[in-house]
């Protein structure tokens, strides 16, 4: 970036963080002023008991997970556990057939696009970036409806700001960039909407190693940073268990073990579930903040 454009973005940077609030939902990029709640002051999102049939498949059986504002949580398991449909269930795209989801102790019963405009912004397995255009243009699919330009230009400043590689490389197609970089475009364009919380699917699979630490330090940084409370789902589970608050292990769409990472870490639980040890076992919680 040229000296002239460094300064221009800073300016832009400067005048977000001391900008005035849209009175909206709390939402993350506003909150870069420090002034969101400590970790672990409310609940913010619940499922209680939820279950999801597909048919004759019961992807979730009675499970329940919540997070707290500010926290960063793990969904951990073996495929096929039910994990993605945790993060389906809370966007209204699986097909829920007992239980509820609740956001700020309220029945989340909305469309996915008004579940974004409420602040639950999801990042879905596989990345998915729109590899024919440009990394600005992919970015802006993020808040599509957002007619205020203003706001818009805010926000992809603020993102580029966090991802420095999406401003260097903002005019080049989405396809010329490597996975790492394409993970971060990801995170890139759920932030556009804005959210409170950052639902992640899988963001580190198939990446380097190198690169799976670099994905892991912006999850942490954008918690850090933006506030924003994050529902990670993990099958690296050193590299999760290092960054989360708290851990959810599933297992054939049940909750198995509920707690810190440190909890997690004192059982033999995950070595249970993928070597598909355990069968009707109740739910173990290790939870020290409940
Ligand atoms: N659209 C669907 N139709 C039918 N069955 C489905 C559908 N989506 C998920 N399932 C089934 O529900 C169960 C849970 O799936 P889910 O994708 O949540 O698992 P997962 O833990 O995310 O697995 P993975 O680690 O492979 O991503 C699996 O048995 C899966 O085959
Ligand atoms: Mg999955």
């Amino acid at each position: 970036m040229s000296a002239q454009g460094q300064a221009g973005l800073l300016r832009r940077l400067k005048q977000k963080l001391t900008g005035s609030h849209d009175g909206g939902n709390g939402s993350a990029l506003e909150s870069a002023e420090g002034n969101a709640a400590p970790k672990g002051q409310g609940r913010l999102l619940e499922l209680t008991n939820v279950s999801v049939h597909y048919g004759a498949v019961i992807a979730l059986d009675n499970a329940s997970v919540g997070m707290d504002k500010g926290e960063i949580v793990a969904v951990m398991g073996p495929n096929g556990a039910g994990k993605s449909t945790v993060l389906k269930a809370i966007m209204g795209l699986a097909p829920v057939v007992g239980g509820e989801v609740y956001w700020r102790q309220k029945p989340l019963h909305e469309e996915t696009h008004k579940i974004v405009d409420l602040g639950i912004s999801f990042v879905p397995q596989g990345r998915r970036v729109f590899i024919h255009l440009t990394i600005e243009e992919n970015l802006e699919m993020g808040c599509l409806y957002l007619r205020d330009r203003a706001e818009k230009r805010r926000r992809l400043d603020a993102v580029m700001e966090l991802f420095p590689i999406l401003y260097e490389k903002r005019k080049d197609m989405a396809s010329q960039m490597s996975g790492g970089q394409q993970q971060m475009l990801a995170f890139g364009r759920g932030l556009m909407a804005d959210p409170e919380v950052l639902l992640l699917d899988e963001p580190t699979l198939g990446l380097a190693p190198r690169v799976v630490k670099e994905v892991f330090g912006k999850i942490t940084e954008i918690n850090d940073t933006l506030k924003t409370s994050i529902f990670v789902v993990e099958h690296n589970i050193k590299g999760a268990l290092d960054i989360v608050d708290r851990a959810y292990v599933l297992d054939k769409g049940k909750v198995v073990h509920d707690g810190t990472p440190e909890s997690v870490r004192a059982t033999d639980i995950l070595t249970q579930v993928f070597l598909g040890k355990i069968s009707e076992k109740p739910v173990a919680s290790g939870s020290e903040s409940e």
